[in-house]
């Protein structure tokens, strides 16, 4: 049976991970059953917060993805922010195959909790379906259950319904419809909800 070990450290910019992974067992990755025949092909992986000189190929990810667009600006300005969560995922030979970004914002909670965002999860067409954005996703509402977040608010195409299923499995629930909230080409968005307190 193999291991994963995951190192969480404080940085100057907030919590890095680091995983590496040597052969997993199913039940090792936050309790998801990931795709271990896949993912011993690409051992070890880094998660790691992502870095100024990473936007170069985050913005490569993104447009392969189609994800709505932001300018290498953008992530530079996010990345500069201390309530952004931005995370990359690479490969052995520090290649950076997927990311997430999202950022810490004002909860409604009365408690005065904080929420979460979630703005955008990409993973390079070759690598997915192996078990990496799961542990993209993973690794985000890790973090977010450490910062104390109540809830995590992401808005996606109603078309993608493949991205639709694939955080319903993983615990967001489709919250409502924000009509023509996206352009190019112009289509609602569904507003999906993780509730990080009863996971
Ligand atoms: C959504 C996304 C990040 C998931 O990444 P991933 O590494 O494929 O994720 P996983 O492998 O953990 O899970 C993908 C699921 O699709 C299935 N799948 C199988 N083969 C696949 C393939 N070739 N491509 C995509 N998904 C595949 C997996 O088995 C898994 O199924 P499950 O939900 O029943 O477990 C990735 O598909 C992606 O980058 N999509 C384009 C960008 C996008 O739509 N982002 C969301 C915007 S809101």
């Amino acid at each position: 049976m193999g291991e994963i070990y995951r190192f969480m450290s404080e940085s100057r910019c907030g919590i890095r991970f680091l995983y590496r992974i040597c052969g997993l067992s199913t039940s090792t990755i936050h309790g998801y059953p990931a795709k271990i025949s896949e993912m011993s092909k690409f051992r070890p992986l880094f998660i790691e917060k992502i870095e100024d000189g990473d936007v170069p190929a985050i913005i490569r990810i993104a447009d392969e993805c189609r994800l709505s667009p932001w300018s290498e600006n953008d992530y530079r300005e996010e990345a500069k922010r201390n309530d952004s969560i931005m995370l990359r995922l690479a490969n052995e030979t520090r290649e950076i195959i997927g990311f997430i970004v999202g950022r810490h914002v004002a909860g409604s909670q009365i408690d005065g909790a904080n929420d979460a965002e979630l703005y955008n999860i990409g993973v390079t067409k070759i690598f997915r379906g192996a078990g990496w954005g799961t542990l993209l996703l993973q690794s985000f509402l890790a973090q977010c259950k450490n910062d104390s977040v109540h809830n995590v608010w992401l808005d996606v195409r109603a078309s993608n319904t493949h991205a639709i299923e694939f955080y319903k499995k993983r615990g967001f629930v489709e919250f409502a419809e924000r009509k023509r909230f996206y352009t190019n080409p112009v289509e609602h968005s569904i507003v999906m909800r993780f509730t990080c307190s009863t996971q």
